[in-house]
């Protein structure tokens, strides 16, 4: 039985293969329900792949097989309706994985829309865009990882010195999900490889972070990896890795996140003690007094929220962060995307501190900071299948010229940057 408290657990040092691991779709029918669901949640035994709220209509949780036992009588005995979504996760993962071998390699810089690339590939096509397009792009290297990685940041921008607002946008701060840098990279391809969207250039500098947890994305990428969500630092003996979206100091651990160093959702040692989040931080102070948006992309569960994430209040300019967030919703829809769900993280979510949008807002400045939760696979696993990945990330650029046009219009004429 379920005992809530601090479990240490070895559930995630031990994660390494996800044989008979199932994902349950598990369908609350009252508040109390929720309420009982969130108790799971909080023992950090059982991993949510998608939010638990008020209105939930289902939530899937990864049970792993040791714990599948006692899961199925806690929901029996409070009467909780749940179905089968992933029988065997492993099975999922090896079909994933087949099918991305199946693909051909990306010739070098070369980006393919049909399959996740590796953070070698991802950096290769930085690197050739930057030489095939020298008066649009510009790469900075913000910073090295924990194993050493480059964290690269493309500047893109039709004219550097008209001192422009600055739209900030990154991905894949949680590992495993990738669709996160598929999208931004299908941003960066569209601003600067198609001539169509040149005009989203002239009056907004885009500075874009594809994969902002380099480590763990590549470790998500090995076999037997594939649910890794964290950092990759040594925490505790058998422990590795932070939650950098609990890591930034802003209300930090005040809510939402665990000082387990085995959880998935570890806030970390101290704030900032994870040098990703670091380079991050700096990165965005450097650029602060132009940067006017902030994007951070996340999967999964169809939502664009706005902080606050550590608080159910809401900030001085919701109504501003909830239109902007409705237009860009209805771009989506209109290309054939699915409605999102629109509200502040908390107030969607569960409060949880100390992530990047809170932090962007809260200590940056960057009034209108938005975390995007891209569509997950369901049955197919965590993110949806390599094959869908081109319509979903086109489907989402819709957005990103409605966010594009905003920022240029607000920012227009009416108001200039002070010359230094
Ligand atoms: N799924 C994201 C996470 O759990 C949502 C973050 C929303 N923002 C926040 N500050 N809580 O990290
Ligand atoms: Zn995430």
């Amino acid at each position: 039985m379920y005992i809530v408290g601090v479990f240490y657990s070895l559930l995630v040092l031990v994660s390494a293969n996800y044989e008979s691991y199932k994902v349950y779709s598990v369908i609350p029918a009252n508040r109390t329900h929720i309420e009982l669901l969130g108790l799971l949640l909080s023992t950090d035994k059982l991993d949510f792949w998608s939010r638990l709220s008020y209105d939930s209509r289902s939530v899937d949780i990864m049970v792993p097989p040791q714990e599948q036992r006692d899961f199925i009588m806690y929901l029996k005995k409070h009467d909780i309706q749940y179905e089968v979504l992933i029988d065997n996760l492993e099975t999922v993962i090896q079909r994933e994985h087949v099918k991305q071998q199946l693909i051909p390699r990306t010739f070098r810089g070369k980006i393919s829309f049909s399959k996740y690339n590796t953070f070698n590939d991802i950096n290769a096509y930085l690197y050739q865009l930057q030489m095939d397009y020298h008066n649009l792009v510009k790469l900075q290297n913000i910073g090295t990882t924990y194993e050493k990685r480059g964290m690269v940041v493309i500047q893109i921008s039709s004219n550097p010195s008209a001192n422009n607002p600055i739209i900030f946008i990154d991905g894949g701060i949680h590992a495993r999900e990738w669709i996160a840098p598929a999208q931004v990279l299908y941003i960066i391809n569209q601003l600067v490889e198609n001539p169509a969207n040149r005009d989203l250039l002239d009056d907004v500098d885009w500075h874009i972070l594809p994969v902002a947890n380099p480590d763990g994305y590549e470790y998500s990428q090995t076999i037997n990896h594939r649910m890794w969500r964290k950092t990759r630092s040594q925490q505790a003996k058998n422990c590795m890795g932070t939650d950098a979206n609990r890591n930034f100091e802003f209300y930090w651990g005040l809510s939402g996140a665990s000082s387990n160093p085995c959880a998935d959702t570890y806030k970390g040692p101290k704030p900032f003690s994870e040098v990703e989040t670091q380079n991050l931080r700096d990165y965005l102070l450097k650029i602060k007094k132009n940067a006017k948006l902030y994007l951070t992309f996340h999967s999964y569960g169809n939502l664009i929220l706005y902080p606050w994430g550590y608080t159910s209040e809401l900030p001085h300019d919701e109504f501003e962060l909830r239109t902007l967030a409705k237009e860009v919703n209805d771009a989506i829809v209109k290309a054939g995307g699915p409605s999102y769900t629109i509200g502040s993280s908390t107030n969607v979510l569960y409060a949880a501190a100390g992530g990047s949008d809170d932090w962007a807002k809260g200590v940056a400045g960057i009034e209108l900071s938005y975390t995007i939760e891209l569509p997950g696979g369901k049955k197919n696993g965590f993110d949806i299948p390599a094959n869908e990945i081109l319509k979903v990330v086109n489907q989402t650029f819709a957005g990103m010229i409605v966010y594009g046009k905003y920022i240029s219009v607000k920012y227009k004429d009416t108001w200039r940057f002070p010359e230094k």
